[in-house]
Order: structure tokens, then sequence, then C-alpha cells
């Protein structure tokens, strides 16, 4: 495919690099393919970044038919621009557009058009330490049509934002609620994918644990709220009696491209790790005896975000001795070093736009 570009006349003021926050700033320009049933994805442009013209009757605006993915492009010390493991992100798109009647998008193409896109941004990709360029490649059904059935149509966007830390606390630990009420999904439903409905649907317990004083939740299974599923928006590890403990990937939770980074690193450290169900009961009962050594979320946006407590059934309890775990710090600085081109990659994950 080809990505006709057209240049914006009104290049933007950059941001204060020190304060970017998270997904809040855009840069110039954005990617848009449509796609037409019978005709495929056609007329892939970059085009000056603007809102979007749909229909009020659009599929996306009624039913929440829409798909995402979270990346990012990293400036390296030398000068390199690199993102890390975008065909993991084109795969799992089209993994979600599968779950959700969306035509796949094509892998070589989601990968040269975020390079093309990224290359002429190149500007926007902050240099400070721990910031990088979030991308944010969606997919929405715009055809204009109230019954509920497979769209015709689509769009195919990505738009790009410099981003610092996702939780104002960086990689000082947080505190975590264990949500008893609300589920964020179910097997056989849409947890396991990148769907925007299933952030909306999270919202109003995120609400509630702020209320109460913590930065997320954390969710347990939707069938007997029994096993853990994820933290906030990212998948949970934990570091229990020695091992790396991690929830399988059920069907339930987000197949998440960092998650499976940490496992690989593990792993190649010959460190003991495990996908399995985890009870809370099992947590719980670490967490009074001091086998609860370290737990963190990983997702794209935040990498590794520390739990220093968390709130089970109204009492607290302290993971480890509250602080950073050394375990947390040493895949944080590994996994980091490989996206931000400061360390050797082994594993071949990193892909270079320039
Ligand atoms: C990520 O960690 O990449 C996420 O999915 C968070 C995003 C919803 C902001």
């Amino acid at each position: 495919m080809q990505f006709s570009v057209s240049r914006t006349t009104a290049p933007k003021a950059k941001p204060d690099w020190d304060k970017l926050g998270f997904g809040a700033i855009f840069t110039d320009h954005m990617l848009i393919v449509d796609y037409t049933e019978g005709r495929g994805w056609h007329d892939g442009r970059i085009v000056p970044y603007v809102g979007l013209s749909l229909d009020p009757a659009a599929c996306v605006l009624h039913y929440g038919v829409e798909i995402f993915e979270g990346m990012k492009a990293y400036a390296a010390p030398d000068g390199r621009i690199l993102l890390f493991r975008p065909d993991a992100n084109a795969r799992r798109l089209n993994s979600s557009g599968a779950r959700l009647c969306i035509p796949e998008f094509p892998v070589e193409d989601f990968i040269a058009g975020i390079k093309q896109l990224v290359a002429l941004d190149e500007a926007w990709v902050p240099r400070q330490p721990e910031t990088s360029l979030y991308i944010r490649p969606f997919i929405i059904a715009t055809e204009p049509h109230l019954g509920v059935s497979r769209s015709k149509t689509f769009q195919f966007i990505v738009i790009c934002s410099p981003v610092g830390a996702y939780y104002p606390e960086g990689l000082d630990p947080v505190g975590i609620f264990v949500e008893d009420e609300f589920v964020r999904a179910v097997k056989g439903g849409t947890g396991y994918i990148k769907c925007g409905g299933n952030y909306a649907a999270s919202l109003a317990a995120q609400y509630k644990a702020k209320q109460l004083g913590y930065s997320q939740v954390l969710w347990l299974d939707g069938a007997e709220h029994k096993y853990i599923d994820e933290v906030g928006t990212m998948n949970v590890m934990f570091k229990l009696r020695g091992k790396v403990v991690t929830p399988e990937l059920s069907g339930s939770i987000l197949p998440g491209i960092t998650r499976d980074s940490v496992i690989k690193l593990l792993k190649s450290w010959d460190y003991p790790v495990e996908e399995r169900k985890i009870s809370l009961e099992e947590v719980l009962q670490a967490a009074k005896d001091g086998g609860l050594e370290e737990a963190f979320g990983v997702g794209t946006a935040a990498v590794i975000s520390p739990i220093g407590h968390f709130n089970i059934m109204g009492a607290d309890y302290t993971v480890g001795d509250g602080g950073i775990g050394p375990l947390s710090q040493k895949i944080y600085d590994a996994l980091t070093a490989i996206q931000w081109g400061r360390a050797e990659d082994k594993f071949g994950w990193t892909v270079r736009v320039l």
C-alpha cells in the first residue's frame, strides 16, 4: 500500500518536554486508511492532524465498534528512532478485529504506515529520559446504520502523542483496591481483545478506587470473583516465594506485549516464571505470611508499575517493604534499555524508523 502525504502548513508549537503527562498532546500529522466492503483497504494517506467528520449514525457512535492498539517510538542516545515489536501490535489488532467483525488490516501496511508517520513527525519524539512517542492505531466502524449488524465501511487511523509517565507516581509504588463488585470481562466476552468497550466498562470501578484513595483496581475473574485477572489497564505479575507468577491467558485477559516480553526476559535469565491461575486467597495468604515479595502491573503505557499495597476486603496489606522491589527495578531497567536502544537487543524486538 502506498500512503500519500499532505504536510501541514501550520505546524503546532512544540510542548514543554518536561511536562508531557500522558496522552494530552498530539503531533502534526495522522494516518488514515479507508475500508469499503468489496474494495478492501484503500486511500492510505498521511494528513494534517484534524477532527474527524462522521455521520451521526456511524456504527462506532452507537455500538462501540472500535478496536485499538498502544505502542511507542523511542529516541535512542545515538539518534535512532525505534519501534518495539510493532508486528505483535499488528497481529493483536487483527485478533481484536476478528471478535468485532472488523476486517484484517495487513501487518506489513500497519508497520510501513506507522514508520512513515513517525518519520514525518520525528521532531515530536521526545528526547528526555523516560519519555517516548505514544502511538495509537485504531479502527472504527463508520457505516451510517442503526441496525445492529457488521459495518460495511471502516477507517484505520493512527495518531501520535509525546508522553512521559502514565501514572503521575512514575515508578513509585501505587495503592491498589481489589474490586469485588464490578468485573472487567468474562471468558467468551471481549476481555482478550483491545476494544474501547472494555475500558468504558472499567471506569466506574476506577473512579470508586480513586475516591477511596487508591490508584487503580485489581480485577478478579468475572465468573467466580476468585482468581486474579488484571490490574487497572495492565497485566499483573507477582513475585511469590521466589517465583514470578502471572495469570494465564484464560480468554478474559489481554495478551499483553509487555507481559510477553517480561516473561521472555525472565526466562532468558533462567528466572522461575509461571503462567497459571492465581487465586486472591493465595495472594492474601502470602501477604499475611511474608511470601508476597513484589507485585507490579505491566503494560506499554506504564512499562512496569510497582504495587506498594493492596486493599483486600477492607484491610490494607503492604507488598514486600512497600518500596520498588529489586526484581521490578531490574525488569524495568532491562526492558527500557532495549526499548530506548541503550542495550543490545538480543531478542530482535526493535524496529528502526530512522
Ligand atoms: C497500555 O498500557 O498500553 C494500555 O493499554 C493503557 C492505555 C489504555 C492507555
